[in-house]
């Protein structure tokens, strides 16, 4: 049995220890717990993890899993730009583009740091051009609209932190099309004038289908109104496809590159990041960047008691393999966090939703588990029943600020203390006693109190996680996502997952690409019989 069997075992047998742990117990017999069960970075974060089923003996154990799977390693690996993504044959380098590898770092003769800087000074150049109106519209006037057309990591990176940073807007409007359904783009375009919009079209690959057909609407749509010599004023590409951009009409002086070592869900640091640059400007952009950078360091050097990511990740760890828990809920109380659970479902699912080691082998325990979760309070008003009363355990990781980003509007408060109720009331629950008492208080009878108190029993002991953070700034922001993408990082290095290629996807492309032209005759009432009778059964031709 490997090193990494053998704490696998150990940790499977550590969980008999915790047969009579209840964490109201926990909190009883040890106040220092929240002391004893918490880390701090920079004086403005907290990971407070103190409600989750840990002991001193189970930090050791997840330390020791981390350190026999080689975690420190491979992240050197990364750092050195290593082929960490074998099946692509791609180094992984994102965290390059926050400054966190060596200056002098080269990867297939180019020099990473000097390629970064170069496009940068383009990107910003551009921002602040569109910002201030020295880029202009066909007309020579300012655009009031920036409309970025991307999908997946071109789309939910970008629109995460467009929309949590806010606060901080101080550029054009920017909006988001993503689905290839065409009400999304047509509702968008409906609220925009042609002269004073222009489309940023984002794609690594400049072959996506969705982003592809809404680029040709978007054209034709500008044309339309302005004719063809206004594409060039209107349009701008973020992509690594030199030759799909200047196809589609767009100069390579404005196009902004990225390269094959940035994964599209860890591209938001890249050209990727152009419309969150053109909305809060390229000093917001370089504080979000510093942010990351920040974080990788604590976590390429913190000791594991007081290494957030690496908490994080292990305690992910614990509960999905040796809990078999299968769902992970992500629950920011800010409202501008309302995507960032939607944006880790990418970074997570398709970075470690995978059944294969990176050799190709079985992995013969459970992965990825899926994660979900919207903003409080409005989630507690929906799903948080299922959290508190239902059958599964599903560990919750909280987010709040201590300060919001606006001027107080007095409500804060509340934020923070329902964010608090609900640590609170997950891990104490309440007692058949402590209810059917509440209910006799309330002045229900007996027999009254007797029926309903099992209903208001809540069997507490729920885990959760709380991240603590001073105000949702760029550099809050930009720790928080480098945080998630270490997690990931660390659970796929643990697993021997590849959390950089995603074959995954590409069946269900294939197919939509060859049933297109199927499906647009059958509904001629021609073609293909299969799908023409298909589209019969369905009452469509
Ligand atoms: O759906 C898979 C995927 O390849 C993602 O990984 C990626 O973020 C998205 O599609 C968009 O790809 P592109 O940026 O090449 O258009």
């Amino acid at each position: 049995m490997s090193s990494l069997e053998v704490v696998w075992s150990d940790l499977v047998r550590h969980r008999q220890d915790f047969a009579d742990f209840h964490l109201r117990k926990a909190f009883a017999e040890d106040p220092a717990r929240f002391d004893r069960y918490s880390a701090q970075m920079d004086e403005c974060l907290t990971l407070d993890y103190s409600r989750n089923y840990v002991n001193d003996k189970t930090l050791l154990l997840l330390e020791n899993l981390l350190l026999q799977a080689g975690v420190a390693e491979r992240f050197q690996d990364m750092k050195s730009g290593v082929a960490i993504n074998n099946t692509e044959n791609r180094s992984v380098l994102h965290i390059a583009l926050r400054g966190s590898v060596s200056d002098d770092l080269q990867v297939n003769g180019q020099m990473v740091a000097a390629d970064i800087n170069a496009v940068k000074n383009r990107l910003y150049a551009f921002a602040e051009g569109v910002r201030d109106g020295s880029i202009a519209a066909s007309d020579g006037k300012p655009f009031t609209d920036v409309v970025n057309i991307g999908i997946g990591g071109s789309d939910l990176g970008p629109h995460m932190v467009t929309r949590a940073l806010a606060a901080f807007h101080d550029g054009p409007n920017v909006h988001f099309v993503s689905n290839v359904d065409g009400a999304h783009m047509g509702d968008t375009l409906k609220l925009l004038d042609p002269a004073r919009t222009l489309f940023l079209v984002a794609s690594k690959t400049f072959t996506t289908q969705e982003t592809m057909t809404n680029a040709r609407a978007a054209k034709a749509w500008l044309v339309s109104a302005l004719g063809d010599d206004a594409v060039g004023a209107h349009f701008a590409a973020l992509s690594t496809n030199k030759e799909g951009v200047e196809g589609f009409g767009i100069s390579s002086e404005r196009m902004f590159e990225f390269w094959d070592w940035v994964g599209g869900r860890y591209s938001v640091w890249s050209a990727i990041g152009l419309p969150v640059m053109i909305a809060i400007g390229p000093d917001g952009f370089e504080d979000f960047l510093a942010g990351a950078n920040a974080m990788d360091e604590h976590f390429g050097t913190a000791p594991f008691r007081e290494n957030i990511p690496m908490l994080l990740a292990a305690l992910g760890l614990w509960y999905r393999n040796v809990w078999s828990c299968s769902s992970m809920a992500v629950l920011p109380y800010d409202q501008r966090l309302e995507y960032f659970s939607a944006f880790l479902q990418q970074l997570d699912m398709e970075s470690n939703g995978k059944r294969v080691r990176r050799d190709g082998s079985d992995i013969l325990r459970a992965t990825g588990p899926v994660i979900w979760g919207a903003a409080g309070t409005n989630g507690q008003h929906a799903f948080y029943q299922e959290l508190h009363q239902g059958h599964d355990i599903i560990p919750c990781e909280f987010m709040v600020a201590a300060n919001p980003t606006d001027a107080d509007t007095g409500q804060h408060e509340l934020l923070l203390s329902n964010c608090f109720a609900q640590v609170e009331a997950l891990a104490m629950g309440r007692t058949e006693e402590e209810a059917r008492a509440q209910l006799l208080a309330s002045g229900k009878s007996e027999d009254a109190a007797a029926l309903l108190a099992p209903h208001k029993v809540f069997p507490g002991n729920r885990p959760s996680s709380l991240l603590f953070y001073d105000q949702l700034t760029p550099k809050m922001l930009g720790r928080l996502i480098a945080l998630y993408e270490q997690k990931v990082f660390v659970q796929g290095v643990v697993w021997g997952i590849n959390s950089y290629d995603q074959w995954g996807v590409e069946l269900g492309k294939e197919l939509a690409n060859k049933l297109a032209p199927a499906v647009k005759s059958a509904e001629r009432g021609e073609g293909d019989p299969a799908i023409l009778d298909r589209l019969k059964a369905y009452r469509m031709v």
